[in-house]
């Protein structure tokens, strides 16, 4: 994919990976950037001028509607939209707000990157080179304690993105997916672990997007998706390992 003159919709571009990202595309595309916490897009904003900000709540079908049509007016279209709002905790199924966490997690995690891409179709349809991205893990790949509704959240996403793949390529839309490992944002910047910088995975990305490299394999997860089909317990011990504090 040529990333040049491209019309870009990143959800949760106002931190972390999405405006990581942001940044490095702003200045050979249009680039709007959205999430619920408004003083967050505009910090995003002071420090980079050329992008566009939207507050937007990816689970409301409402917002994310009028999101979409307003950038639609203010880019005129869309070519590439980035599903990367995502919540990445742990906790274990007997806390006792893990059922309204599990919630929250698949509906940001997994019905809202759906909702988005479904209400942003007939946009892409109209771009001549429409693409969907979607942030998934390296815990798409393997089970890790503590991480169940993280891990299932993303291995949905990554199925999503292998069918849709397929059911889109009528329509002309192509579909990416981006697996990095633990990465220094968001709340993984807790954890005492080896964590990759957001910036190297901005970097990925686009290495990957410019080679129509449908799967980005980040890093170590280059050697752990092959891994993970012919040892899978092995790779479960590795991430669980990269998961465990010093
Ligand atoms: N950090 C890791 O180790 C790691 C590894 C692999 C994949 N990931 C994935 O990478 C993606 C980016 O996360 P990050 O690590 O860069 O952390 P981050 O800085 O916390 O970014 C997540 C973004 O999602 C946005 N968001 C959350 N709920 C939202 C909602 N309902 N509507 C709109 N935006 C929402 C947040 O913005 P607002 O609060 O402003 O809404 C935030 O900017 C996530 O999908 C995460 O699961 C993370």
């Amino acid at each position: 994919m040529k990333l040049e003159g491209k019309r870009i919709l990143i959800t949760g571009g106002g931190s972390g990976m999405g405006l990581e990202l942001a940044r490095r595309l702003a200045d050979r595309n249009k680039v709007v950037i959205a999430g619920r916490d408004l003083a967050k897009l505009e910090r995003a904003r002071g420090d980079t001028s050329a992008l566009q900000t939207r507050q937007l709540d990816v689970t409301s079908e409402e917002e994310a509607r009028d999101g979409l049509g307003w950038v639609a007016r203010e880019l005129g279209g869309l070519d590439l939209l980035v599903n990367n709002a995502g919540l990445f905790r742990s906790y274990a199924l007997s806390d006792d707000d893990a059922e309204a966490k599990a919630i929250e997690d698949i509906e940001v995690n997994l019905l809202a990157a759906l909702r988005m891409t479904r209400l942003a179709l007939p946009l892409l349809e109209a771009s001549r080179e429409g693409s969907v991205l979607f942030m998934s893990s390296a815990l798409a790949l393997a089970a890790v304690p503590g991480f169940a509704v993280y891990a299932a959240t993303k291995a949905a996403v990554h199925s999503l993105a292998r069918s849709l793949r397929v059911e889109l390529k009528s329509k002309h839309i192509r579909v990416f997916e981006v697996l990095p490992p633990v990465v220094d944002t968001g709340q993984a910047r807790e954890l005492d672990v080896a964590k990759l910088s957001p910036e190297a995975v901005a970097y990925a990305i686009v290495a990957g997007l410019r080679r129509d490299r449908e799967e980005i394999r980040v890093a170590q997860v280059r050697q752990l998706a092959p891994l993970a089909r012919i040892a899978p317990s092995l790779a479960d011990r590795i991430v669980t390992r990269a998961l465990t504090p010093h």
